[in-house]
């Protein structure tokens, strides 16, 4: 009987090779965008537009506010593939689905991943607006045994027990702070801890607290699932969170999650964070 967890190789190879077939564009960065954050996507020249439904096993996207769509074009001079549009656990993908178009982005060429998400801030010293630069994450539920690395390993893609002591790239996020400061956005440039929990809810007041207990500086629902494949298989990963919202974590505040102000929050900072995105493809190395 099939093992549950990790998903045939076949699969990851059949949907690149359609990829491969149907343009001759081949990427070398991809770029993960989070809730409101599509419009990126939308600046890249010589586009070509890949409904996700048209590749082989490519799961669908069924998120208000997430199109659903590759965007592959030159950003910045470089070859890029964008995901207009994520998958989340708390969709019902399976934590290997949510991970999937990461393998295909690796069989297609791609050795840089850039993530970004819309996140509730914990740390108290974060605004509303604020980016922080991922330099690490708390995988609450792979803490439990949700991990899209579950199941037998296919050592072509990497190896039984990677190290995530490096998940983020230092060098990647180090130029992203030189990009910042070049376009004047560093005042509101942060880095922190992303912790993932697996939604859709937003947490509680004593969950957002056990959260800022366990040295989480922002808390979204995706990214870590990718980050994960794409470090097994050796991408550099650079990531941030936008701050949307505050997590509530007081009993006298009257403020409450709400996906509205996630979306509202990402379309006003959309042209700093595409500016930010851009000017850092401009100067990954080859
Ligand atoms: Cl407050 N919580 C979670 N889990 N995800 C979010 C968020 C909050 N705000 C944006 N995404």
């Amino acid at each position: 009987r099939p093992m549950e967890g990790s998903l045939p190789a076949e699969l990851y190879m059949e949907a690149a090779e359609w990829i491969l077939a149907h343009t001759n564009f081949r990427p070398r960065v991809a770029i993960i965008c989070g809730s409101g954050l599509g419009s990126l996507a939308d600046t890249l020249h010589d586009r070509v537009i890949i409904p996700y439904e048209h590749i082989p096993h490519f799961p669908r996207s069924t998120v208000q506010g997430h199109a659903g769509r590759l965007v592959l074009g030159m950003l910045n001079g470089k070859p890029c593939v964008c995901m207009q549009g994520r998958f989340h656990m708390y969709e019902g993908h399976s934590i290997s689905a949510v991970a999937f178009p990461v393998r295909v982005f690796f069989l297609l060429g791609v050795h840089t991943l850039i993530v970004t998400n819309a996140a509730g801030g914990l740390n108290d010293g974060y605004s509303v607006g604020d980016i922080m630069f991922i330099k690490d994450h708390i995988n609450l539920p792979g803490l439990a045994g949700q991990n899209p690395l579950r199941g037998p390993n296919d050592d072509r893609f990497g190896e039984r027990f990677p190290c995530m002591s490096d998940g983020y790239d230092c060098h990647l996020r180090s130029l992203a702070k030189d990009c910042a400061r070049e376009l004047g956005i560093q005042s509101y440039i942060r880095e922190g801890v992303y912790c993932m929990v697996g939604g859709p809810s937003y947490e509680t007041i004593a969950e957002g607290r056990m959260l800022q207990l366990l040295g989480a500086d922002a808390v979204g629902m995706s990214t870590v699932p990718e980050v994960l494949v794409g470090r097994h298989c050796g991408l550099r990963i650079f990531g941030f969170s936008l701050i949307t919202n505050k997590v509530v974590t007081s009993y006298d505040s009257s403020t409450r999650a709400n996906h509205q102000e996630v979306l509202q929050t990402s379309e006003e900072r959309a042209p700093e964070l595409t500016a930010l995105i851009t000017a850092l493809v401009g100067r990954i190395p080859d």
